[in-house]
């Protein structure tokens, strides 16, 4: 059985009225198991461009991405029907409604009527859209018209999904409302690329992490993994002033105007903790997390403040 997604040297160069910019210099990976893989990076890294080359919206300009063994140049009409994707800034129509959109949508995927009922149906109560269902687009708000972009993705019944963040502008609940139906198509056996700028979603979501920088894929693997790549393993937060120099010798300090974060060892916790300029009900510790993953792998460097 062939992987859910490879992508192998993979360029893509834009170019606009005489002007160029390599949006991929080099995505090499693969999604090798099915379940949740989420793409991170930066604004502009590439990201949605590998989306659009994976959908077979943009060709490759060399390299190639293979979904479940089909090229998305020679096997693009074949793979259009393997794939559903929920577009980057995509908009309803204004004067229909959320459920003819995806009434709609199935129909034109050729499903009979009441399959297409059945299926519109069956996701907007998925994804908790009865309220608003029957309202015209032009009427909703931002996250609602969202959600009917999301709705409308995964009311196919296909093997792979590309949800380019999602969940952008909606609120914490729907956005947990977003995460149930997402965990229920990976326990049905789906694979899902997912972007998202909401690290606490990839955490909570992703079976794997990958990330990537200024067109170039840089690092893949578990929470666990990339965790363990870095220096230190714990994080303590420290609000209000404290003298940031002293915490030096236990890890790397940042300090900035509402506190001081430490990165640090486990073994030196219990130092930190006994120091008096410590306030115990001012100090949260706890895992690295994968912000700083993401902040340590590309990011620029935070300079400490020493004042
Ligand atoms: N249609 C286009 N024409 C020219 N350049 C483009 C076009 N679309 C994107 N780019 C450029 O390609 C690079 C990658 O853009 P892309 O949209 O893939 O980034 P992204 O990782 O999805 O960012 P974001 O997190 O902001 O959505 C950026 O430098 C961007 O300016
Ligand atoms: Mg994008």
């Amino acid at each position: 059985m062939p992987v859910p997604l490879e992508s192998k040297s993979l360029k893509k160069i834009y170019r606009n009225k005489g002007r160029s910019t390599t949006a991929i210099n080099d995505f090499t990976f693969s999604v090798k198991e099915k379940g949740v893989f989420s793409l991170l990076g930066r604004n502009g890294s590439g990201k949605t461009t590998f989306v659009k080359v994976s959908t077979t919206q943009l060709t490759p300009d060399d390299g190639y991405v293979r979904v479940f063994g089909k090229d998305v140049v020679e096997d693009e009409k074949e793979l259009r029907h393997m794939i559903s994707l929920v577009p980057q800034e995509s908009r309803p129509f204004p004067h229909m409604t959320p459920y003819e959109h995806v009434y709609y949508f199935q129909k034109m995927n050729g499903k009979a009527r009441e399959e297409s009922k059945e299926r519109a149906e069956s996701v907007i109560g998925l994804l908790g859209m009865h309220d608003f269902a029957r309202t015209e687009c032009v009427n909703l708000s931002g996250g609602q018209k969202q959600l009917t972009m999301v709705a409308m993705a995964l009311s196919l019944d296909t093997q792979i999904y590309f949800l380019d963040e999602p969940t952008i502008g909606l609120d914490i609940i729907t956005r947990k409302g977003v995460w149930n139906a997402i965990n229920k198509y990976r326990d049905a056996g789906k694979t899902i690329l997912l972007t998202t700028h909401y690290l606490d979603e990839a955490a909570f979501l992703s079976d794997e992490i990958g990330i990537v920088s200024h067109g170039n894929f840089i690092k893949q693997g578990t929470l666990d993994e990339l965790r363990s790549g870095l220096e230190y393993d714990t994080r303590v937060a420290m609000r209000g002033r404290v003298d940031h120099r002293a915490f030096e010798p236990y890890g790397k300090v940042h300090s900035d105007e509402r506190g001081t974060v430490l990165f640090t060892s486990q073994e030196y916790v219990e130092k930190i903790l006994s120091d008096s300029s410590v306030r115990k009900e001012r100090i949260e510790i706890g895992p690295i997390g994968l912000d700083d993953v993401f902040i340590s792998l590309v990011g620029e460097d935070i300079e400490v403040d020493e004042n």
